[in-house]
């Protein structure tokens, strides 16, 4: 049975295309608690791509220890072969030990992950801010020597579970940080879902005046508390043409307490189909891709429009 589709009524206020940056196979993956098999996340990735989604970030090269559902980052890329190299592959990398291990598997994009705040740069990277920009400064360096993209995610961009509210001019200056060791592309993180729309244009507003502009960021936002999908509304209204999203809603950081799933994919390509806003994502295959990787991991998805259109 064909799926019902939202009705097409054109938005003005809103860009003509979007790029959807996919993280379910990342984000998503890293914070199962069971451990989901190479050749499964290899057939999720390759579902995605057959769904319509250009970039898909497959996987991280931190240390296993700190992140054992990740572990088989090599094996997973592996098994992609071509289909998970390039520009629009990212991979997460934290450390030099980490580029070296997806520069032997022949990636073409990296992505470091900083954090706004020092409780939570310490939680995740085992440093303060300071001293984990110290450590990235060397991946960036190799990374654009070797003709990689880099992307630069920050996270706790909307607050901290730990610290409470995140001044704007701290996440700036931050990310200012981040950028100027020469780095493509900016992601910021809510990392806990508790932004609103208002704080969304805040800090954008404050990042264009810093100098970086729309064009070089990406949004980031889990969906804790119901926002994300909104935030990402406001966000294309601000100029934003890169959204960060999850098939299926999957994701958190097992670092980050109250940390849950991402902008579940599905809906954001339902609100930007009805909007007239071109993705390329195919929404009947990327429900069934979803579907599958549910059944893959035993329970249903979190994602309203998964639910809606299948009746689950
Ligand atoms: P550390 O313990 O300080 O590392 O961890 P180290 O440099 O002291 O090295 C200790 C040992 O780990 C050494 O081995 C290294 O070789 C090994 P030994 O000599 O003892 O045998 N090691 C590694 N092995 C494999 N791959 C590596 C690696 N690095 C070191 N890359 C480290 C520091 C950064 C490595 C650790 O804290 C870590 O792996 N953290 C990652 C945590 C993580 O992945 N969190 C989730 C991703 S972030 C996120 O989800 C947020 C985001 O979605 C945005 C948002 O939502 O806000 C991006
Ligand atoms: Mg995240």
């Amino acid at each position: 049975m064909r799926l019902p589709l939202p009705q097409v009524e054109p938005d003005a206020s809103l860009p003509s295309s979007v790029t959807i940056y996919e993280v379910g196979p990342r984000d998503g993956l890293q914070n199962e608690s069971t451990v989901v098999p190479a050749a499964v996340k290899s057939e999720f990735v390759s579902r995605l791509i057959g769904a319509g989604l250009q970039t898909v970030e497959t996987t991280s090269f931190v240390d296993p220890r700190w992140v054992p559902q990740l572990a088989d980052a090599e094996e997973v890329l592996g098994l992609l072969g071509d289909q998970g190299l390039g520009a629009t592959r990212p991979v997460l990398v934290p450390n030099e030990r980490g580029l070296d291990r997806a520069l032997e598997c022949g990636v073409g994009a990296v992505a470091i992950f900083g954090s706004a705040t020092e409780t939570f740069a310490r939680r995740n990277l085992n440093r303060g801010v300071d001293e984990s920009i110290t450590m990235f400064q060397p991946v960036v360096d190799r990374a654009r020597a070797e003709g990689l993209w880099v992307r630069a995610y920050v996270s706790m961009c909307f607050g901290d579970p730990w610290e409470g509210p995140v001044p704007v001019d701290q996440v700036v200056d931050v990310c200012r940080r981040l950028m100027d060791l020469g780095c493509d592309q900016l992601s910021i993180g809510d990392t806990i879902g508790v932004g609103t729309t208002g704080h969304v244009h805040a800090l954008l507003g404050a990042l264009d005046r810093a100098g970086i502009g729309p064009d070089r960021i990406g949004v980031h936002f889990h969906d804790t508390y119901g926002q994300a999908l909104a935030n990402t509304m406001a966000a294309l209204r601000d100029g934003i043409r890169v959204v960060d999203a999850s098939t299926g809603g999957l994701g958190g950081c097992p670092y980050a307490k109250s940390a849950t799933g991402n902008l579940a994919t599905e809906d954001l390509v339902w609100a930007l189909d009805g909007a007239g806003v071109e993705t390329g994502v195919d929404l009947d295959a990327l429900v069934e891709c979803s579907t599958w990787m549910a059944d893959r991991l035993g329970r249903p998805t979190p994602s309203r429009v998964v639910r809606a259109l299948t009746g689950g």
